[in-house]
């Protein structure tokens, strides 16, 4: 959470730094700002709220050639101008951007800062007070620099302006993600190429425990102790188009429509020449060599690794557990003597997940993460990788993640059972080829959501989702989708257990949206449905072709029974998309969300 953007070359540095922080605003929202130095001295503005107000704010008067700006997602103090960075020390020298949390804010505040007046509730105040009073010892602020950043604990991407020193940015980083961006008589800092992808696609990867000097023509990468580092940069992979909108009003419907694209973007990305599915020999092995997969994500990808467990058992005959990553810590376990972990994230960089790997690391076992961003930290810390080749996905809601997810599962599943010697009735690539096609058929036909979203949920304060089985995977992301966007109370349950408790909630006029895809559960759904319907919900089933009855509200063309979560999702990140619209929600960037989230 929170995005870093910086600059340092010969043009006037805000429109780099506006439009830069507008690309980060799904790592946070709710408050920015920016910070630019010129001969007259050190210009801040600052915003509770989005770029566009700060953009609002920027006096288009001032023009300077270096700068750093920064947009927050709120951990320590509320959302504010006060809270807002950048943040400046006491005497207004140095001025910083923070990304991550320092979990020693109280300790360093109460061994160094006794004297100093804090003005804001963040703990990144602390740092730049911090570094202001540790110069005041040394004189020098490559010491003053360093020593802070060895001093904090938590994780931390720092941008640090001298009002004294025009010539350089200072940068540091550990566990939050950050990269310097090469030009042509500049250079950039940003917490994401994807910000500054116009300037250049040239970038350096910062390692943690590094500090860098970034000048107009050099970059410096030194090591805490001061030994110099050279590192080759790398060319980010990301076509700038792809993270504009385009013709769409929102990147969440643009997300959705590019899903037949990714399905088969994936085919061809984890198939050979001879047609087999190409994963890496070491990533075999290590699936070959587990006795018990545990898969470890959140959100989204939790419950994409929920409908990867079922595929992974039933095609590759590995038990498979599947943790919430946040609880796995407290809620650890029995480890099964060769157990392989599974980080499955989209970002690659969710804190929650990440403190996972760390934990396994230590204890010695294998990991693989599956990520839509290979140079991202769960992807650089696991043992191994495997992309999602989704293209970057900007809305806070994620679409095309999770049934990227859910299909290079599903193609690890296989590759494994080929392995083992275990006989399939099941060519993956050609049925994903069929779920893509299925999917075009489900966007092409979008006014109908609109309606059928209109007719279950305007004006509803809750919606609950049914399904059993494989189905009951894909209501839970259901009502994780319409919840997050349109702000209605919604919940995924398991058909079966609505009797036990939930039925006692169903009154008059109640949505309840009911998924019937797998023929063993067809019956009993149904029954379920009949009896919140007789208790006045008004229900609706999608069902898929074959299983279908007349009243049906949408029937799905039919794919393999493993993958209908792949197409089944799909009228269910419309309807949230249509409900959220309906409702005006800010779609793209719902309320008190980010998309990375970088704190535990
Ligand atoms: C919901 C959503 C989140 C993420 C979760 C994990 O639409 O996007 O629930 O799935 O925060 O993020 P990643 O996949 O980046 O680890």
């Amino acid at each position: 959470m929170c995005g870093i953007v910086g600059y340092i070359g010969a043009n006037d540095t805000k429109d780099v730094l506006l439009n830069g922080l507008e690309k980060l605003e799904y790592r946070g929202y709710d408050s920015a700002g920016i910070a630019t130095l010129n001969p007259d001295g050190l210009h801040l503005f600052k915003v509770k709220g989005r770029i566009a107000a700060l953009r609002d704010k920027v006096d288009a008067t001032v023009q300077a050639t270096m700068g750093i700006g920064h947009t927050r997602w709120a951990t320590h103090g509320e959302p504010s101008e006060d809270n807002a960075h950048p943040h400046q020390s006491g005497s207004g020298r140095f001025t910083l951007v923070h990304n991550g949390v320092i979990e020693n804010y109280y300790e360093l505040r109460d061994q160094y800062l006794t004297d100093v007046t804090l003005v804001s509730e963040t703990d990144t105040e602390i740092v730049v007070q911090l570094i202001e009073v540790l110069y005041q010892e040394s004189n020098d602020v490559l010491t003053a620099f360093r020593q802070a950043m060895s001093l904090l604990k938590g994780s931390y991407a720092i941008a640090l302006l001298d009002a004294e020193d025009a010539d350089v940015i200072y940068v540091a980083k550990s566990k939050s993600p950050l990269l310097v961006g090469l030009g042509d008589g500049f250079n950039l800092v940003a917490s994401d190429a994807m910000a500054t992808l116009k300037e250049t696609d040239t970038y350096l990867e910062i390692e943690d425990k590094e500090v860098v000097l970034v000048r107009r023509n050099e970059v410096q990468i030194q090591k805490f102790d001061g030994t110099e580092v050279v590192r080759a940069p790398f060319k980010a992979e990301i076509d700038a188009a792809d993270t504009e909108k385009g013709t769409y009003a929102h990147f969440m419907l643009k997300e959705i429509d590019e899903q037949p694209f990714v399905m088969r973007k994936i085919i061809q990305e984890y198939q050979d020449e001879q047609d087999n599915i190409k994963i890496d020999a070491d990533v075999r092995a290590a699936m070959l060599a587990a006795d018990r997969i545990y898969i470890i994500a959140a959100g989204t990808s939790y419950n994409a690794g929920l409908v990867g467990k079922q595929i992974i058992e039933n095609l590759a005959d590995t038990p498979v557990e599947v943790h919430i990553a946040s609880e796995f810590s407290y809620n650890m376990p029995l480890l099964s003597k060769k157990p392989l972990f599974i980080f499955i994230s989209q970002s690659g960089e969710t804190a929650d997940s990440r403190a996972v790997l760390v934990k396994i690391k230590s204890l010695g076992h294998p990991s693989l993460t599956i990520t839509n961003v290979p140079g991202s930290t769960l992807s650089r810390e696991a043992d191994y990788t495997l992309h999602l080749y989704a293209g970057p996905e900007i809305a806070v809601a994620s679409t095309k993640a999770y049934t990227a997810q859910i299909a290079v599962l599903t193609l690890l599943a296989v590759d494994t059972a080929n392995a083992k010697g275990l006989t399939l009735d099941f060519d993956p690539l050609q049925e994903l080829a069929i779920v893509a096609s299925v999917m075009e058929s489900l966007t092409d036909q979008k006014e109908q959501y609109a309606d059928i979203a209109k007719a279950y949920f305007t004006g509803t304060r809750n919606a609950f989702f049914i399904g059993r089985g494989m189905d009951y995977f894909v209501v839970q992301e259901a009502s994780l989708k319409l919840k997050e966007i349109s702000y209605i109370q919604a919940e995924g349950f398991a058909g079966g257990e609505l009797k036990h408790g939930t039925i006692a909630l169903i009154e008059d006029g109640t949505p309840v949206i009911a998924i019937s895809t797998q023929e063993n559960v067809n019956y009993s759904i149904r029954g379920n449905v009949q009896e919140v319907a007789a208790r006045g919900a008004n229900t609706c089933v999608v069902s898929i072709k074959g299983l279908e009855q007349d009243s049906d509200t949408l029937v799905l063309p039919h794919v393999h029974p493993l993958l209908t979560p792949l197409v089944s999702v799909v009228p269910m990140q419309l309807l949230a998309y249509y409900a959220a619209l309906h409702r005006d929600c800010d779609v793209d960037k719902p309320r008190n969300l980010a998309k990375s989230v970088t704190v535990e």
